[in-house]
């Protein structure tokens, strides 16, 4: 694997692979890797001739009292794990190198998309993701990009910019990896104590529950939202939301549109989301 900390040097790395009409997968992160990750790395080779992912850890997607300066850095073992996972290219730039000047042209997305949900208590996350997505899209001028669906935000955000900006590149969702116990692998899961720990899973259970309930019939959407948000509390969670809504914008259920339903909550000081597709 290749090591790139320049965007001269990433774009010169993959000149070749252009004059070749190789086709390039891309799967930025922030480091800190996980299962998941790498499973994102494989499935990209299935994808493309030249896989690229990039470490980045991106200041503007962080809220002023947000962990920006205790992310986990992790790089030395990052490489490896995507050296082995047959990753190409490593794009790795410093803030200097993305950023030389402050970010003044940035990409505002919908407030219909981004001022719910994760959006809602995280102002200016989208816009950050967004902001730096676009600008790592240009240098690596990837034909698919692929993204966890763990952050099922994220995804719809990116998804909208690539097709309203009329990017040439496919937007693949990776399923999320969970641990045995269906805790959905994160970097933040790192900041969980032994006790926080094992009570973790329970909010994919309290998901899997309204998934059930939904194909065992039940409609009264809100009534189960409920429950599931009382369940959490009750075992010391604080919950932000935990609710079904329409896959494509995430807006409220209408029609036969397919649903999501996702969560969101505090288990000590670490906020975890999650989120089941409803077949
Ligand atoms: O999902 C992430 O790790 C980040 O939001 C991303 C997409 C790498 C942008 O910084």
């Amino acid at each position: 694997m290749q090591i790139h900390s320049t965007i001269a040097g990433l774009r010169a790395a993959l000149a070749d692979a252009r004059l070749k009409a190789a086709r390039i997968a891309f799967a930025p992160t922030m480091g800190n890797l996980h299962d998941g990750h790498i499973a994102l790395m494989r499935q990209a080779r299935k994808h493309a001739d030249v896989v690229v992912a990039s470490i980045f850890v991106n200041r503007l997607q962080f809220g002023p009292r947000e962990d920006f300066d205790k992310y986990p850095r992790t790089f030395e073992n990052d490489c490896a794990r995507l050296a082995e996972a047959g990753v190409d290219h490593l794009f790795a730039p410093d803030e200097q190198e993305m950023y030389p000047t402050p970010q003044r042209y940035q990409v505002d997305p919908d407030p219909a998309h981004t001022d719910i949900l994760d959006g809602a208590s995280r102002p200016g996350h989208f816009r950050g993701v967004a902001t730096v997505v676009l600008k790592l899209f240009n240098i690596v001028q990837p034909q698919v990009a692929l993204f966890g669906k763990k952050d099922y935000q994220q995804v719809m955000v990116l998804r909208n910019m690539t097709r309203e900006l009329a990017l040439p590149i496919e937007i693949i969702a990776g399923e999320t990896t969970r641990a045995d116990d269906g805790l959905a692998l994160s970097s933040r899961n790192g900041y969980l104590s032994a006790a926080e720990r094992a009570e973790a899973p329970r909010l994919h259970r309290q998901l899997v529950w309204i998934r059930e309930r939904i194909a065992a019939g039940e409609r009264n959407f809100l009534l189960l939202e409920t429950e599931a948000v009382a369940e959490l509390a009750a075992h010391g969670w604080q919950p932000d939301y935990l609710t079904i809504r329409r896959r494509s914008n995430l807006q409220p259920p209408a029609g036969d549109e397919p649903l999501v339903v996702l969560g969101a909550a505090k288990l000590g000081n670490t906020r975890l989301i999650d989120n089941l597709e409803i077949e």
